[in-house]
């Protein structure tokens, strides 16, 4: 890829004019298969394709398949992701992904909307977005339930309500409750909670009815969360998980005021979070809350299905 270095000069400059809060792009790894294509004008794309198989029991086989093609577009400046994604639909002609837990993965600026276009054209979806809040003065959200820091001792509470909503988003985006799922997610969230990580259960009359369970991301040069967020520590919101039978009365909104006022204690400039679009509830959910989209994840599952 002799002319990379220029490829991401411009992809860079795309970005910036695209979305302020997007960082710089980055040359992709050199450990994935490279493709590139010629476009009508002469100009020439990049891009690399990084073949994963997700480890059985792994916590990340909750949210994505077990075999991911990702493919790192460079394409600069040009409207080529179409001629991009034609090579990828090439590669895989010849590596015949098989496996239906599998899947073809793009991240992309949401606001490129000449590449979405081409993603769905493909057979992409966009099954999630990373959206991202700046630390701004929120109004006033009046208190009316008990909100605390969960402990080691509740790691049941904050399982049922983990597992509630990983059941709600298995209907609407990428999760999958796998047979494992409750032995997974048990093992990470007694890892979390015994770190003091930030997670805080919110309760009426002494039971539990909402969970937050965030962590705080340093972007910094090198770090994944650098090719993805400004620069900075920054608050990531994991999961938030209402009682099924209590959703919709306000207490999502109190605890997430909570959770933002805490992250930024501890000195986030901001927060972000992925949710899915066709999720009913969370889609309003979260622009309500001051969020918006900041990348796009396109997929397809099975891998087989890109066009
Ligand atoms: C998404 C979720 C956390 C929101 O919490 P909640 O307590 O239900 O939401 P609230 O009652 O605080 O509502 C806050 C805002 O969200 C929107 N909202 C909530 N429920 C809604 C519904 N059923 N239909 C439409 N909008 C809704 C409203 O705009 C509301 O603002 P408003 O009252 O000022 O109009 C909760 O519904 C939930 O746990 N859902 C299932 C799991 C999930 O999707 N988690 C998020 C994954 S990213």
């Amino acid at each position: 890829m002799t002319s990379a270095r220029g490829l991401v000069a411009a992809q860079s400059a795309r970005f910036t004019s695209l979305d302020p809060l997007l960082p710089s792009a980055v040359e992709p790894p050199t450990d994935g298969h490279v493709i590139t294509a010629a476009l009508a004008d002469g100009a020439r794309v990049a891009g690399v394709i990084s073949h994963k198989t997700y480890e059985e029991h792994s916590t990340i086989r909750l949210w994505s398949t077990a075999h991911v093609w990702e493919l790192l577009p460079l394409v600069g400046s040009s409207q080529g992701m179409d001629a991009l994604l034609t090579r990828f639909r090439r590669h895989l002609d010849t590596h015949q992904p098989d496996d239906e837990d599998s899947a073809c993965v793009v991240h992309w600026p949401s606001r490129d909307t000449r590449a979405a276009r081409a993603f769905l054209d493909h057979g992409l979806v966009p099954l999630s977005v990373l959206a991202v809040r700046l630390r701004t003065p929120q109004p006033r959200v009046p208190r009316t339930l008990t909100i605390r820091r969960a402990t080691p001792h509740d790691l049941d509470s904050v399982l049922e309500l983990s597992l509630a909503e990983l059941e709600y988003s298995s209907f609407v985006g990428g999760t999958i409750v796998r047979p494992e799922a409750r032995a997974v997610k048990q093992r990470a969230l007694a890892e979390r909670l015994a770190n003091a990580s930030p997670i805080w259960l919110a309760e009426r009359d002494g039971i539990a009815v909402a969970l937050a369970e965030c962590a705080i991301v340093s972007s910094e040069p090198g770090t994944m969360a650098a090719t993805r967020l400004p620069r900075g520590r920054w608050g990531y919101v994991n999961c938030v998980s209402v009682l099924p039978g209590a959703r919709g009365t306000g207490i999502g909104q109190q605890l997430v005021a909570y959770a933002h006022q805490e992250l930024h204690r501890m000195g986030a400039v901001g927060t972000y979070l992925y949710y899915n679009p066709p999720n009913p509830l969370s889609s309003v959910f979260w622009p309500r809350q001051g969020y918006r989209p900041l990348w796009t994840v396109w997929e397809v599952r099975p891998a087989a299905a890109l066009r």
